[in-house]
């Protein structure tokens, strides 16, 4: 039986539902993991054995080296602007980008032009990513949103970024379409409820889904991140994508809270537990393409690292350390999982590229 979370986050989310009524599930997401004081990501780095999950980035050096090569070959194919700027969103600890930093030492003309610029909100996690990044001998800056970023020729990174980004949620009824929202429990727990119907949510819902069964669920994210990334690359650029997710677009929730490496009720302890929703890959290359770019992909993770070559990156490192072979071996399995819930399958990479670009590398759908 749930109980009433006390902290000081679910104090302060009570009274705003007292005040104002339900939270849509998008403001509950946004406010839990960014809320300024207690949110998820503005107190912890929630990363590691001892926190809460773990990424690819964490879990292999592989996985940011294969990237950094990447961003150096969709360098080149922009035609080695100088300028560039590489842009991270949701750097994490910051141990993707020294990976991608080291492995871009290939291509010394590349990290010559390039300024790396990360996109965090998070304070706790922009220390962390400076003390990880203080020897990576290129000039970086911080912002908050990619607006901040200066204009002109840019290769943007996101990995696991669209999944922590609030996600809606419409509930169907026999009347119509309403929006799912988080309301109280008369002993002051927080539950599901739904709001008012309402048309302008039954027009976010795609048009043969509008006469599905009573209970029927449908999630959606706004576009407006994706846009401005594509425009960007649009002008002069290449954005990769990499989250889990679907390519197909379905009815259903997925929005989930992870605390400890476990499963936990979304609603309990708001701000201790990361909350994260599939991407929908079918919206984000819609909304791109809508933006002015050109859409690469979406493949599997697996697909994409093993085009980059991950199966020989991981050789040479077992060669350079032969006593780490078993745990260079359980990275590459763990990455490259093909079970249906595995990062191999599960993960999806998708390009966003000018539309005069020659296909961004790794993201051919049939290799
Ligand atoms: C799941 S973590 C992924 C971290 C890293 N990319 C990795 O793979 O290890 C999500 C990251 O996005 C950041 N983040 C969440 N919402 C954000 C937003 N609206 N703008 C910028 N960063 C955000 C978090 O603070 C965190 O660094």
């Amino acid at each position: 039986m749930p109980t009433c979370s006390t902290s000081p986050l679910a104090e302060e989310l009570r009274r705003k539902i007292r005040d104002r009524g339900p939270l849509p599930v998008a403001d509950w997401m946004a406010l839990c993991l960014g809320h300024p004081q207690h949110g998820y990501y503005t107190t912890r780095d929630p990363f590691g054995a001892a926190g809460d999950f773990t990424t690819a980035p964490e879990i292999s050096q592989m996985f940011g080296e294969l990237l950094g090569l990447w961003a150096a070959a969709a360098w080149q194919l922009m035609g080695a602007p100088v300028p560039v700027r590489l842009v991270e969103l949701g750097p994490g600890r910051g141990t993707m980008m020294a990976d991608v930093l080291r492995a871009a030492r290939v291509l010394p003309a590349f990290r010559a032009a390039m300024t790396v610029h990360l996109v965090e909100t998070s304070p706790v996690l922009e220390r962390r990513q400076r003390e990880t990044l203080a020897a990576a001998g290129v000039p970086i800056a911080w912002h908050h949103d990619l607006a901040a970023v200066p204009d002109g020729a840019t290769i943007v990174l996101a990995n696991e970024f669209f999944d922590s980004l609030p996600v809606h949620q419409a509930v169907k009824s026999v009347a119509g379409w309403h929006a799912r929202t988080v309301g109280l429990a008369p002993d002051g727990r927080f539950v599901f409820d739904v709001g008012p119907e309402d048309p302008a949510v039954a027009a976010q819902v795609p048009e043969f889904w509008r006469s599905a069964p009573a209970g029927a669920i449908f999630e959606w994210r706004d576009d407006a991140v994706v846009q401005a990334i594509a425009a960007r690359v649009a002008r002069q650029g290449a954005a990769l994508v990499v989250d889990y997710g679907h390519v197909d677009q379905d009815l259903g929730e997925t929005l989930q809270a992870v605390r400890a490496h476990d499963f936990v009720d979304p609603l309990q302890n708001p701000g201790e537990a990361d909350l994260t929703a599939h991407v929908d890959f079918c919206a984000l290359a819609r909304a791109a393409a809508a933006a002015g770019a050109r859409v690469d992909g979406p493949v599997t993770q697996g697909g994409f690292l093993r085009q980059l070559g991950i199966a020989t990156r991981a050789d040479t490192l077992k060669a350079a350390a032969p006593q780490k072979a078993a745990e260079i071996d359980a990275a590459l399995a763990r990455l490259l999982d093909p079970a249906k819930t595995g990062m191999g399958s599960l993960f999806k990479a998708l390009g966003l590229a000018h539309p005069s670009l020659l296909p961004l590398p790794g993201l051919d759908p049939a290799p």
